[in-house]
């Protein structure tokens, strides 16, 4: 008898989604300080903070992984885009954060924490805070830290999106959003 066909998997990644006022300055800085870098400029709204890449996954984990998201509690935190830098084997040029509030490392760790419980293979690289602003970029690349003007960045949520490769490069789905919080509130 033939086996049931295996529901889809999803590519799946939990990460900060600047709004679009924030986008738009980091747009800026693809126009601006790096406007001299050849490469390809990601689209404001696809741009994004990766918290923890999950890669294809199934329902039942999918499943999993919204029930611990929504039981998380981390505070809301401010986030201060101050600096620009680069992948140079990813040829990736991003935009960062010199010095990461306590509870972005604490929204990784206990999401880290939450995909293990979830079944998902754990994360053997170091969380490297970034939004990637240039992709195919190998010349005139920024060194990592390089100061830029800048952008404030309440963030008061997090997402899980679904990535899809497309010819014209990746295209992002927003699947689920959570408010960040207190353990007591
Ligand atoms: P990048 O921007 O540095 O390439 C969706 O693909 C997001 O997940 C991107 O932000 C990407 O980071 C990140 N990502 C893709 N593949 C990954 C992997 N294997 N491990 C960790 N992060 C990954």
């Amino acid at each position: 008898m033939a086996s049931a066909p295996e529901p889809p998997r999803e590519r799946l990644f939990f990460a900060l989604w600047p709004p679009a006022d924030v986008a738009r300055r980091l747009r800026d800085l693809q126009q601006g300080v790096l406007r001299d870098v050849p490469g390809r400029r990601i689209a404001a709204d696809r741009l994004h903070l990766t918290l923890r890449f999950v890669g294809g996954t199934d329902t039942g984990t999918a499943a999993c992984l919204r029930a611990m998201a929504a039981g998380l509690r981390v505070p809301p935190f401010t986030l201060v885009v101050d600096c620009v830098g680069a992948f140079p084997r990813a040829k990736v040029v991003w935009a960062g954060v010199s010095r990461p509030p306590d509870e972005l490392a604490a929204l990784a760790a206990a999401l880290e924490a939450g995909c293990r419980d979830c079944g998902v293979a754990p994360e053997t690289r170091p969380f490297v805070p970034h939004l990637t602003l240039l992709r195919k970029a190998t010349r005139r690349l920024p060194k990592p830290g390089t100061p830029v003007e800048p952008v404030t960045w309440p963030v008061t949520e997090f997402v899980l999106a679904a990535s899809q490769t497309r010819p014209e490069g990746a295209v992002y789905r927003v699947r689920d959003r959570w408010p960040l919080r207190a353990a007591d509130g």
